[in-house]
């Protein structure tokens, strides 16, 4: 076992508090790209100010609605990794542990995850863009050219997700935050850090006192002020981890 995983896991005792803070990384291994992989990531590939801003909607809402369907079937093509899994198992093995997520899939919910925090959104629920209303999706809807129109005030439907200039859904940061604050653990996978207010997470954790864990296979933001930085993949490393975390709690 890797040393820097065994050191790791003894941050880990059976009573702390964890807070998991989880970025596209996480969902990589799934087939799920990233955003900021200068290669495959959607950012690299696609106009973020056309398909994930209010005014990209507004000039073109027939682009936005089939970029974000195309992504929709990535999603439902795609299953839960290791590292899914292992932060499923993590958490029943901590008292107290919160999992925060900047991801718009359900792969942690798939692998058994409960109470997942979604700072950004969910690209499996609709809402009306002008009065919010709740909008549910029929076959015809997500094939055609346009996004349907809400059936409470006609206006068009769009993903429920967070767009570049919109403000997160404020009792998710709200609790979010007070977790960090309390935690005892910072646990973050696969972020590149860059995206406020999530980013600022693990530095609220780490002024409070928090021991902060990165997992991601490049250094940045995070590593650079985390306590311990566990260079991997998380399908890799955290399977790793919890069986460490395991493997003391059995031979204390
Ligand atoms: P990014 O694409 O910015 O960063 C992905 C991170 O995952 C990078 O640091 C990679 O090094 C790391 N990574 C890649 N493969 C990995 C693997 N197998 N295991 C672990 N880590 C891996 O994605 P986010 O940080 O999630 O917002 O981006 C934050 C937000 O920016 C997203 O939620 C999205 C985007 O704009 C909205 O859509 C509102």
């Amino acid at each position: 076992m890797r040393e820097d995983i065994v050191r790791a896991a003894q941050f880990i005792p059976a009573d702390s508090a964890v807070v998991c803070l989880t970025g596209a990384g996480v969902s990589a291994e799934s087939g799920v790209p990233t955003f900021r992989d200068s290669q495959t990531g959607l950012w690299s590939r696609f106009d973020a100010e056309e398909l994930a801003t209010p005014e990209g909607f507004k000039r073109d809402p027939g682009l936005v609605w089939r970029w974000y369907m195309w992504r929709l079937e990535q999603l439902e093509a795609a299953s839960p990794n290791l590292g899914h899994h292992a932060l499923a198992e993590l958490a029943r093995l901590c008292e107290g542990f919160l999992l925060v997520t900047q991801n718009v899939d359900d792969l942690h919910e798939q692998a058994g995850s409960v109470d997942v925090l979604h700072l950004h959104g969910s690209l499996f629920s609709f809402r009306c863009a002008s009065c919010a209303a709740p909008h549910h999706l029929t076959a015809e809807q997500r094939g055609a050219d346009l996004p349907p129109a809400c059936g409470v005030c006609s206006e068009l439907v769009r993903p429920d997700v967070v767009w570049f200039g919109e403000s997160l859904p404020w009792d998710a940061v709200e609790e979010a935050a007070t977790a960090s604050h309390r935690c005892s653990v910072m646990l973050v996978v696969g972020t590149s850090g860059l995206v406020y207010p999530a980013s600022q997470l693990p530095l609220v954790a780490r002024q409070a006192g928090a021991t902060v864990i990165d997992v991601n296979p490049e250094p940045g933001p995070i590593s650079s002020i985390a306590d311990v930085f566990l260079q991997g993949k998380s399908g890799e490393v955290l399977p790793a981890l919890v069986r460490a975390v395991a493997d003391r709690r059995a031979s204390a």
